[in-house]
């Protein structure tokens, strides 16, 4: 095996080329939820297997029912004794990058640019989530195979419809269970506690969506000559919106909270010693007052409590200009993070429930979202492989690994346990505030650098 200052070496010199590299990945918009870009995430994936071929991994594109997988393998040729075996996951679709407005260059044209704060960043859709995150771990390998070959044998999944909720990942991992199977999942998608402080993640969030429309009369109407009489199913929904939470901030689903546990004493212990500014966090995002549950600090209501929130509602007219109807129909769209054991099934049904029972006589409710969803994933602390990983962590920061939660969801993660038997173990480079699925997102170049860096560590230590 070579040594790990040799192949550090080479991740630093490679450093410009891998930024390149990256650009390249980001210029093609793998946006997975849209249709119309389904041909892109095929490009995007097709990319990545020449790129990896051409290091010498086997590796090749995998159609799915949706978005390809790619799956790549490489590793020391065997030597007698066993050599250990991680699979290495990232994401290579994006979320949509509109408002489009908004973007001070194109999204799908990435830059570099230098900062008011003198910060080095990359931007454009998918430069942090997670384009940038899953080319730190192909950047590591290209270290190591450059300074002679790798320490482990390494699988690399790369999925391409995370943003879309992994629906073709259970049939997947269940028909490529023994392929897939290894000592332990790397999951890179997820964020450091701040740029000089690197983290494990080992708690998310699970996640489920839902489609509401409401219909009221027949058809649209003047508001004129029916308003009064006519029922109106926007005013139906806004009630039905409006009845999710109580002024404490909690959610009325009946039965909304049944898995969810109290923190434990330890944990809520941890999470204080990490000095968090709540203040600042809300600053950050022009706002005052956290309005989660009443009583609970930001990190729990974020790391460890379920929320019910609308992520869009239209209906009747929203043109220019004014238009007095009665609308027919009224849509809104939501989602629900899960912790704990909370049951994504059964927080689908008791949600529908409750939603017809806030209708009254002349709306009816349909639910058109597509079902599934995912629970919250734990991993626990005791793992082996987390602290090798803070050590080697610890190496490339001069500071110790956070343990913390997220309260983004990543739905593999779960998987990887129930189906191939792996606890995934989150280490992520990300920052808060790199705007992902926001736009002008970003990722500095300095947490891409070490992001490498650290991997090259990583795969070091999981050799020993
Ligand atoms: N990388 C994120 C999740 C994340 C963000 C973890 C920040 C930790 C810190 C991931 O790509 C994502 O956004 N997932 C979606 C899941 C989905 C659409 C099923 C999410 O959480 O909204
Ligand atoms: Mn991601």
């Amino acid at each position: 095996m070579p040594d790990l200052a040799q192949a550090l070496a080479a991740a630093d010199r490679q450093f410009e080329g891998a930024r390149e590299r990256l650009f390249d990945l980001v210029r093609i918009p793998s946006i997975s939820t849209d249709p119309a870009h389904a041909a892109d995430c095929e490009r995007a994936a097709r990319k990545l297997v020449d790129d990896l071929g051409g290091l010498g991994f086997s590796a090749s594109v995998r159609p799915t029912a949706g978005r390809p997988m790619v799956v790549a393998h490489h590793g020391p040729k065997a030597s007698g004794k066993k050599v250990p075996h991680f699979l290495f996951y990232g994401h290579y679709d994006v979320q949509p990058a509109d408002p489009l407005d908004l973007w001070k260059t194109p999204p799908f044209e990435p830059v570099l640019r230098t900062d008011k704060d003198g910060v080095s960043r990359m931007y454009g859709r998918g430069t942090a989530d997670d384009k940038g995150q899953l080319m730190t771990f192909v950047e590591a390998a290209r270290a190591w195979l450059a300074a002679g070959e790798l320490p482990v044998r390494v699988t690399f999944l790369l999925e391409g419809e995370e943003e879309s909720g992994s629906p073709s990942l259970i049939p997947f991992l269940k028909a490529n269970k023994e392929e897939l199977s290894c000592d332990a999942a790397f999951v890179c998608d997820t964020n450091m506690w701040d740029a000089r402080t690197p983290a494990i993640t080992t708690r998310l969030r699970g996640l489920v969506h839902e489609e509401v429309t409401v219909t009221g009369p027949r058809v649209d109407l003047h508001s004129g000559m029916y308003g009064g009489p006519a029922m109106n199913p926007i005013r139906a929904l806004s009630r039905l919106i409006a009845a999710l939470h109580d002024r404490n901030g909690r959610v009325t689903i009946p039965g909304f909270y049944d898995g969810v546990a109290e923190l434990p004493k330890a944990t809520r212990k941890q999470w204080q010693a990490l000095k968090f500014s709540e203040s600042r966090f809300m600053r950050e995002i022009g706002l005052k007052a956290p309005a989660g549950e009443w009583g609970r600090g930001v990190l729990e209501q974020i790391w460890a409590r379920p929320t019910a929130e609308v992520n869009g509602i239209w209906g009747g007219y929203t043109g220019a200009g004014t238009k007095t109807v009665l609308p027919s129909k009224a849509h809104a769209k939501f989602t629900f993070r899960l912790v704990g054991k909370q049951d994504p099934k059964k927080i689908l049904r008791s949600f529908q429930a409750f939603a017809r029972a806030q209708m009254p006589v002349d709306c009816k409710i349909d639910f058109s979202g597509r079902g599934g969803g995912n629970p919250a994933t734990e991993i626990p602390e005791d793992n082996p492989f987390i602290g090798r990983s803070a050590a080697a962590l610890k190496d490339e920061f001069g500071r110790a690994a956070v343990l913390m939660g997220s309260g983004g969801s990543i739905p593999i993660c779960r998987y990887f346990k129930d189906i191939l038997g792996m606890d995934s173990i989150l280490v992520g480079f990300g920052l808060g505030d790199d705007a992902i699925h926001s736009p002008n997102e970003k990722y500095d170049l300095e947490s891409f650098r070490r992001g490498i860096r650290s991997w090259v560590r990583i795969m070091a230590a999981l050799a020993r």
